[in-house]
């Protein structure tokens, strides 16, 4: 998924409650954090408002668009704080090392395959010092999900537009993913003004896999939440929270 489309509609209807979380444990393990996966920086600036550098690292040029305009609005301190760079989850190399890395928003599940997940892993662990924390979460991969759902969500702009995005997804059992078609469509005065389609693939991965895969990697689980409220993981939450460290 290139989020050639989604980019510039990512903030509109991406507002999350995972930034406390993150920022709490990149206080926490320091002064300096990667993301991967930054988007838009999101979570990003918000970290770097607290006095930590994130170094954020995207492969998708649009994204990584929308973060550096919204960076031109941001003060200077801020603006040095947050480090941009094109590259992939499963095989950056940055010639240094973490005290805490974070992949939020349920981008991890972006790595389709296992063979994905692993090379993501092994890069965060050679990228994260030792005792370092590694946090990310998953969308919760209830085995009862239906074949296909659908939602729909509205949002006024500010320029006075509105926008309706539409969310399809099919479940593909035996690829162990969802297939998601996109629409994004804005409005003015119930004139239809643009449409955009943008088509993905996500994974849907189970608590037991993961767990496995950190521990296979070299990772000490140290908690599993339901959601970013601390909430006790169970196999009905809504969410997969994870933070683990490098042993
Ligand atoms: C759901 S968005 C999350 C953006 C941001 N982290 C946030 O929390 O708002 C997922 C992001 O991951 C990026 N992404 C997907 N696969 C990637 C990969 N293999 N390497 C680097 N970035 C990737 C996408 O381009 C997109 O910006």
């Amino acid at each position: 998924m290139t989020y050639r489309q989604a980019a510039k509609f990512y903030d509109l209807f991406g507002s999350k409650n995972d930034l406390e979380f993150y920022k709490e444990l990149a206080l926490q393990s320091g002064n300096k954090a990667l993301e991967l996966g930054v988007g838009t920086a999101r979570v990003a600036i918000s970290i770097a408002k607290v006095g930590v550098t994130v170094v954020g690292i995207d492969n998708s040029v649009y994204m990584l668009r929308v973060a550096k305009e919204k960076l031109t609005r941001e003060s200077e301190p801020v603006r040095r704080r947050v480090i941009l760079k094109k590259g992939d989850m499963r095989s950056f190399e940055l010639g240094q090392s973490f005290p805490f890395i974070y992949i939020p928003a349920s981008t991890f599940d972006h790595n389709v395959t296992v063979e994905d997940r692993k090379q993501t892993l092994n890069c965060v662990f050679k990228h994260l010092k030792k005792n370092g924390t590694f946090a990310f979460d998953l969308e919760q991969a209830a085995p009862d999900k239906p074949e296909k759902s659908w939602w729909i969500d509205r949002k006024e702009t500010e320029d006075g537009k509105t926008g309706v995005r539409s969310i399809f997804t099919r479940k593909n059992t035996l690829r162990r993913t969802l297939s998601l078609d996109l629409f994004y469509d804005v409005y003015k005065n119930g004139k239809l003004l643009e449409r955009y389609h943008e088509y993905g693939e996500v994974a849907t991965i189970s608590n037991d896999e993961i767990v496995g895969l950190l521990e296979e990697t070299g990772f000490k689980v140290v908690s599993i939440y339901g959601d970013f409220d601390k909430s006790e993981y169970q196999k009905g939450s809504a969410k997969i929270v994870l933070v683990t460290r490098r042993k």
